[in-house]
């Protein structure tokens, strides 16, 4: 599996994965997805084989916040491409490149009832820090997250 930086020339790839992960509400709209992996504020992480991208995850940071952090907008790996390693990469990349943009934590919002991916940040250092009723829809609260990003080594 190669991982890189994201290319404008990746974009409809990576909208197919998100839509085989993401059904509405959940799913991000174009124009959204678009907006924040051409941010200079972000960092979108790819992983490929044999010229297919496999997932991509997506992370954020905030430019003026006093205390700068960095917020992870979407980790998504194909559904053949799952249990092998991926997701848990591309965390660590994102996480890589938002302590190198200087923040100090990050953190992100959870589908209360995705037991996957919260099984994932929570073998990876993240910690469960509140909950927000009917963020996605009415009756689907999400579940809220952080890592500090100061000893990334401690838990790799
Ligand atoms: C969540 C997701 C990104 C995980 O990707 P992945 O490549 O399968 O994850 P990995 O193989 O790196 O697994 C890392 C860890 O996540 C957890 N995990 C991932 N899939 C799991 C599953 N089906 N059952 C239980 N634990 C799981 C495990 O802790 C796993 O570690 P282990 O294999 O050592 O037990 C993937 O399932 C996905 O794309 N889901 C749909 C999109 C989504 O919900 N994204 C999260 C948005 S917040």
């Amino acid at each position: 599996m190669l991982y890189r930086l994201f290319k404008p020339e990746d974009f409809a790839q990576i909208y197919a994965i998100e839509e085989l992960c993401f059904q509405p509400p959940f799913r991000f709209s174009r124009g959204y997805l678009r907006q924040i992996v051409q941010s200079a504020a972000s960092a979108t992480w790819i992983a490929e084989q044999d010229d297919v991208i496999a997932g991509f995850a997506v992370a954020e940071w905030a430019q003026s916040a006093d205390v700068p952090e960095a917020y992870i907008q979407t980790i998504e790996v194909a559904p053949e491409h799952r249990r092998q390693g991926i997701g848990k990469e591309l965390l660590r990349r994102v996480e890589s490149s938002a302590q190198a943009a200087g923040a100090g934590s990050i953190w992100l919002h959870v589908d209360s009832e995705n037991t996957h991916a919260i099984r994932l940040y929570e073998t990876h250092g993240y910690h469960h820090e509140g909950r927000e009723e009917h963020y996605y829809a009415r009756r689907r609260a999400a579940l809220i997250y952080r890592k500090p990003l100061r000893d990334l080594t401690a838990t790799a």
